[in-house]
This record gives structure tokens, sequence and C-alpha cells, in this order.
């Protein structure tokens, strides 16, 4: 889907074709659109990568964001449920997850995100190798299961941020 700045402005040079700034966000659901809208505005990215399982809902951010598309520089927003379109992503952050449904303990909810992770861990780290990830998603003891999942050297979950905030 080509965006309104893609289809208002000629391109007369080849654009570099390897993002060298490229960020995945896996879950775009309200903390994804967020961490989306915040790279976008402010121009962290030179690719933004979205992921989700829910393909209509995905489709509606990305053609909401696509319509932004004039006031940003990244110029490229890419989006699927394959996680090929995360590729050589050098941040992922991800903030899927379910919600606690009524009467349900905290430990089924973790368990349940534990699952969700184990699906899209490896993904990641197949198509992006050296990414550094962002957890977001809740709760925050999921985080030592998802290191042990990525093997990933660096793996930070807001708990860690907030500490940085602090100090
Ligand atoms: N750490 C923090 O400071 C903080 C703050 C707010 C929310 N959260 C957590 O962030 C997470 C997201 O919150 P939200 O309000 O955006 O929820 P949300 O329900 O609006 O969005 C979650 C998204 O994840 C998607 N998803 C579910 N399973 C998936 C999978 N296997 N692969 C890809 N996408 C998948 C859903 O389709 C949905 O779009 C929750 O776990 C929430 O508790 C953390």
């Amino acid at each position: 889907m080509s965006s309104v700045k893609e289809q208002l402005i000629e391109t007369l040079t080849e654009e570099d074709k390897d993002s060298q700034s490229k960020v995945t966000i896996v879950g775009a659901g309200a903390v994804g659109m967020a961490c989306a809208i915040c790279i976008l505005l402010k121009d962290l990215a030179d690719e933004l990568a979205l992921i989700d399982v829910v393909a209509d809902k995905l489709k509606g951010e990305v053609m909401d964001l696509q319509h932004g598309s004039l006031f940003f520089n990244t110029s490229k927003i890419v989006s699927g449920k394959d996680y090929s379109v995360s590729a050589n992503s050098k941040l992922v952050i991800i903030t899927a997850g379910a919600r606690q449904q009524e009467g349900e303990s905290r430990l089924n909810l973790v368990q349940r995100n534990v699952d969700i992770m184990k699906s899209i861990i490896p993904a990641i780290v197949q198509n992006s190798p050296d990414c550094k990830m962002l957890i977001v998603s809740n709760p925050g003891l999921i985080w030592n299961k998802r290191r042990n999942l990525s093997q990933c050297p660096l793996c930070l979950g807001t708990k860690w941020c907030l500490r940085c905030c602090e100090s």
C-alpha cells in the first residue's frame, strides 16, 4: 500500500535499500500505537514495521499512520502478520499480550502471556538476530522468561526503563 507521500512526490534518486535504524513494534494495540506515533513524531527510525495477529485492525492502524505520513520523515511503514516484515530491525518493541479476564488469576495470565512470547521471540530473533528488545507487555515477571527464550544479549523490560528514569 503506497503512502500519501509516495503518491504525491516523485522519487528522482534511488533510495537506500537497507534501513539503518529500523524499529519493529509487535502488538498494534493501545500501547503499540502510542509507541508508533512517538517514534514517528520524534523521527527515531528510518523504517517502522508493525506486527499483530489481528490483520484487519493492523491494516486500519497502518492506514491511519500512512495518511499522516506527510508530516513524518520516516519514509517506510510496513506491516503484516508474518515476521519477515521485521527483518533487519535494530530495535523490537513488544507490546503484544493478553489482557486479564474477569476472575482470572495473575498466574494464569502469566502462563497465557508466556505462550504468546513463545510464538513471538524465536521469530524475531530469526529475522533480526542482532536486535535489541524492549518488552512493554505485562506482567513484568515474564521478562526473564523471554530473555531465556531469545538468548538475546540485550532484552530490556519497562521496569528497567523506569529505574533508569528515576536515577
Ligand atoms: N509496562 C508498562 O508500563 C505498561 C503500560 C501499559 C500497558 N502495558 C502492557 O502492555 C500490553 C499491551 O497493552 P495494550 O493496552 O496495548 O493492550 P491491547 O489489548 O490494546 O493490545 C494488545 C495487542 O497485542 C496483540 N496480540 C495478541 N497476541 C499477539 C501475538 N501472539 N502476536 C502479535 N500480536 C498479538 C493483540 O491483537 C492486540 O492488538 C499489556 O500486556 C499491558 O498490560 C504495560
